[in-house]
Order: structure tokens, then sequence, then C-alpha cells
């Protein structure tokens, strides 16, 4: 850190997920940032807002919330309060602060009946609990924040669909996985390294951030499977209604999101799934 010049000061939600895990190795990684995690409960006001308050950060990179999709559909009321009513805390204790706010969304804010990868002007419109109160975080943030819509998630420090497949390879028998949802696979390195760009430039707006290329779960997980080591033919294609027993909450058939607003702004756009996949495998063999 060159002398006479100060730290920006970045507080991350979430610290302990997956993606805000890699988020906080991504800070440390900057001499001219000094990182710092929130412990507080989102959804608690008086304790976000004292949490925050008592760093006084810059920027704040909120990647706190509740993820399991199927459970909010199962307790919506708990879903609104974190994802919802938790970024509406959130919002207001960065703006009580001072501070620019970087906001994770997700790929379910959409319902899945494009024919092509989404922009950020295409209308939401979420099919799930999950969706819904993620969208009403986003309505919670001010203009001048940046949110940044992602998909399809799976990083060293998370349980996640590429580990899911790993575990379910490692014991006989077939793995029947859904073909007709799409998306794109991402992985939290590369993601953690975009929103940390995007939070250094305090860059307002809605932006579309995945891995490049797209994927069903069934050709991913063949992918995690060859990969692997293992043998793909044991990986069998399955519909969505045929999952036994069917899953809560709905999900997208086509969620894949197109980034080029995000490129057009100036970043580098992330490197294809399949490479994200790649150095993810060979991270998760080292623990
Ligand atoms: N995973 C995906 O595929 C995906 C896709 C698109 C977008 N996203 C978004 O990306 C962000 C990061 O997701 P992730 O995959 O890293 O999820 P994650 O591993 O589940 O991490 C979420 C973190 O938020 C914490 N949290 C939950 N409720 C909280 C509360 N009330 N107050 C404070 N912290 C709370 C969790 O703590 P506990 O574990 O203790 O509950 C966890 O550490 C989220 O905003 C998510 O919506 C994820």
């Amino acid at each position: 850190m060159p002398e006479g010049l100060t730290a920006v000061k970045v507080l991350v939600t979430g610290s302990a997920g997956q993606l805000g895990r890699d988020v906080v190795a991504v800070l440390e990684r900057d001499e001219s940032i000094e990182p710092f995690a929130a412990d507080a409960l989102v959804d608690d006001p008086v304790a976000i807002a004292s949490s925050v308050d008592a760093v006084g950060p810059d920027v704040v990179i909120h990647c706190a919330a509740m993820t399991d999709v199927d459970r909010c559909e199962r307790d919506p009321e708990r879903a609104r309060a974190v994802n919802a009513t938790g970024t509406q805390n959130v919002a207001r204790a960065a703006a009580a602060a001072g501070a620019h706010l970087v906001y994770v969304s997700t790929d379910y804010v959409f319902d899945g009946r494009s024919w092509r990868p989404y922009t950020e002007t295409d209308e939401p419109n979420p099919i799930s609990v999950y969706g819904a109160t993620k969208l009403a975080g986003e309505r919670a943030c001010p203009p001048e924040a940046t949110v940044v819509r992602t998909s399809w998630l799976s990083g060293v420090h998370g349980a996640n669909f590429v580990t899911a497949i790993l575990r379910l390879a490692d014991s006989p028998g077939e793995l029947r996985i859904v073909d007709d949802q799409r998306g794109s696979p991402t992985c939290t390195a590369d993601l953690a390294d975009a929103l940390v760009a995007l939070a250094r430039d305090r860059r307002p707006g809605c932006f579309h951030v995945t891995n490049a290329g797209d994927a069903s779960r069934y050709e991913l997980a063949r992918e995690v499977v060859a990969r692997s080591g293992g043998d793909p033919g044991r990986v069998r294609p399955i519909a969505t209604a045929e999952l036994d027993p069917p899953r809560p909450a709905a999900r997208p058939a086509y969620s894949v999101l197109d980034n080029s607003t995000f490129v057009a702004a100036g970043y580098k756009a992330l490197p294809d799934w399949r490479d994200g996949l790649a150095r993810l495998l060979v991270a998760l063999e080292r623990r």
C-alpha cells in the first residue's frame, strides 16, 4: 500500500458461504483493500446496522442469502425475511455508512420461457419463492447500487451441484439427472474476481455475470463424472417431471444470462464453464 493512501474498506455479508469465502480471498490478495466479514444476521436490522457502522466500510458486498431453493418454498416467511427484508436492512445500513452496495442476485428471477439468453432489460417473472424474494432484494437496492445476477454456483467451500455429483458418483448405480433445465454453471472463484472488480469501481447498474457457455444439469453431471475419472455413461437424462419425489420449488427450464453488458462496460468475460469446472475439480482434489 503506497504511503499516504488509505485502503478501501470492503465488508462482506455471507462471508462463510461458498461465494463469500472466495470473495474474501480475492479481497485479501489486494493490498489496496481492507476486507471485513459481517457476522450479524441480515434479518436483524439492529444487529446488521451496528455491524456495518462499526466498520464504516466504503463498499458492502452482500452475498448472504437463504439459498436452499426448496427450503425457501417450504418456508416463504423466512425466505422473505432473509432475502428481501434482509437485503433492505443491508441496503439501509450501507446507505447510513455512505457505502456503495454490491448485491448478488440470481437467474431464478426469470421464468425460463425464453429461447435466447436473458438480458438485464428482460422482465423478471420468478416462478419460485427463492426467485421472488431475491427479486424483492434487488428492488430494495438503491439505483446507484451494483446488482449482479449469476447462476448455478459451485465453489470449493460449498455443498453444491458439483460436490453432490461427485458424492453420487462414488456409490454404484445410475445417476438420473434432469436434462430439461439449462443454465450457465459458474465457478465462485471466477465470479468473486468479477464482483471485486465491480466493487472497486463502485459501478452502478445491473449486470449478468456467469461463466461462458451453457449446459443442462445432465450435461454438467456427465462432464463432472468424466473429468473426475468416472464413466459418464452412468449418468442418465431424465425430465424434471420424473423426479421422485418432486421438488417443492419450480426451476426455470432455461436461465442462460447474456453477459454482454458486463463486457461492454470494460470487464473481462468469465472463461468457459468447463474451464472453471476443471480448476474447481483440481482445487477439490487438493483439499
Ligand atoms: N448457489 C447458487 O447456485 C446461486 C446462484 C445464483 C445466485 N446465488 C446467490 O449468490 C449468493 C451467494 O450464494 P452461495 O452459493 O455462496 O450460498 P451459501 O453458500 O448458502 O452462502 C450464503 C451465506 O449466507 C449466510 N446466511 C444465511 N442466512 C443469513 C442471515 N439471515 N444473515 C446472515 N447470513 C446469512 C449463510 O450462513 P448459514 O450457512 O449459516 O446459513 C451462508 O454463509 C446468494 O446471494 C445467492 O442468492 C447463488
